[in-house]
């Protein structure tokens, strides 16, 4: 290694936006390998609007891997961080910038250490698979910096082991997370089943309830709903893998209908599962079911699907418009039952393509 005795520091910087599963993945057969009892689908977002943003720093100065999360310190010795930190160095390749002087040896990143540092624009730990986010870009961050050649789905399949959500986060567009048979969840990883202009029609709206941290982490209630939850063993046997093909059909043949109608009974499905826990889980609120309300009254009275919604492990709302003139009458809606408090700081609405964030009740 070169520069042995002078201070320098190389550094890469990615973004990687979040996904929303439309049929979820909620249980997993191994813990530490992260690999799941059903296979999921989801659709990434705009990276614009709900995104992690990571810088990694390799020096020779620096004495030992370390991590901010939004600006705070946080520990990496969880098994996760370590477990993506092993595989990427792993995999890392020789590294040269002739104008800094600086030459690293594929097999001196083992020696070297690391600062990351992490930002959300969009609230953490809330049910909006920051997660997901964050450990895709975690994984294809530091594989730039290290320069190591993998394809996106064994990238995938890395980032798994940091978030099970976040292999879907590899690509854009709609993306599956096949379970995999193998022990070493080599073939658990995420392929792309359509890119992002493939719908280009779809409008995706976040309604966020609250932004407050949830009390029970995706890892802990899945957990929990594993062992405890009859319901969950028939979701994943029975339920999901006819799902899993009627999504990928309505997907190929932009079936809005279909979408809907599947995207909100698994959403429903996998809250019961919650529900059949012990004890139970409670990740929507009040706003969250009063929402659901609206949107199902809604579609009933047009005597077809307008709209679909779909909540992760928190009462966040995720609704699916089939284009952009429904959305603007759903966002209407939500204004008219919602109607934002006008000195509140939280009636900030970020209007864009594919996503409006907006603070409700
Ligand atoms: P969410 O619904 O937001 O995905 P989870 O309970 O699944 O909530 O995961 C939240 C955890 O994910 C955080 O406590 C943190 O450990 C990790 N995380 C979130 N954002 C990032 C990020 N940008 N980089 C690395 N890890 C992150
Ligand atoms: C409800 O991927 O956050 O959002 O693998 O333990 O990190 P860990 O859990 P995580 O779980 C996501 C659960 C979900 C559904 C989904 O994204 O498929
Ligand atoms: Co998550």
């Amino acid at each position: 290694m070169a520069a042995e005795t002078q201070s320098w520091v190389l550094m890469a910087t990615a973004r990687a936006p979040t996904n929303i599963a439309v049929i979820k993945y909620w249980g997993k057969r191994d813990e530490a390998l992260i690999l799941p009892i059903n296979d999921s689908i989801s659709v990434t977002l705009d990276p614009d609007h709900l995104s992690a943003t990571t810088t990694v720093a390799v020096s020779p100065s620096f004495k030992q891997d370390r991590m901010w999360l939004n600006g705070k310190e946080i520990s990496l010795s969880g098994g996760r961080y370590q477990n993506c930190l092993r595989e990427i160095r792993k995999r890392a390749g020789d590294v040269e910038d002739e104008k800094k002087g600086i030459r690293i040896k594929k097999e001196d990143w083992e020696k070297m250490h690391l600062h990351i540092a992490s930002y959300n624009n969009f609230p953490t730990a809330a049910g909006l698979a920051s997660s997901a986010a964050g450990f895709a870009c975690l994984v294809f961050t530091l594989a730039k910096l290290m320069n190591v050649k993998e394809e996106h789905g064994d990238l995938s399949a890395i980032a798994r082991q940091g978030s099970g959500s976040a292999c879907r986060s590899m690509y854009g567009g709609f993306v599956k997370w096949t379970m995999g048979n193998d022990a070493d969840g080599s073939d658990s990883i995420a392929v792309q089943l359509a890119s992002n202009t493939h719908w280009d029609d779809l409008v995706i709206i976040i309604a966020v309830v609250s932004s407050k941290q949830k009390e029970t982490s995706s890892t802990t209630g899945m957990r929990e709903s594993v062992e405890t939850s009859p319901l969950l063993e028939y979701r994943a046997k029975t339920v999901v893998p006819n799902r899993v093909l009627q999504m990928e059909e309505a997907i190929k043949s932009r079936d809005f209908a279909s979408l809907a109608r599947l995207t909100c009974a698994d959403s429903n499905q996998f809250h019961a599962v919650c529900l059949d826990t012990s004890p139970p889980i409670f990740y929507m609120n009040d706003t969250s079911h009063r929402i659901i309300s609206l949107v199902e009254r809604w579609n009933r009275s047009e005597g077809s699907l307008q709209v679909a919604y779909t909540f992760d492990a928190g009462p966040n709302a995720v609704l699916i418009a089939p284009n952009r003139k429904v959305a603007g009458l759903l966002l209407q809606r939500l204004l008219f039952q919602f109607p934002p408090p006008p000195e509140s700081e939280l009636a900030s609405y970020i209007l864009g393509d594919k996503s409006i964030l907006h603070e409700a009740g």
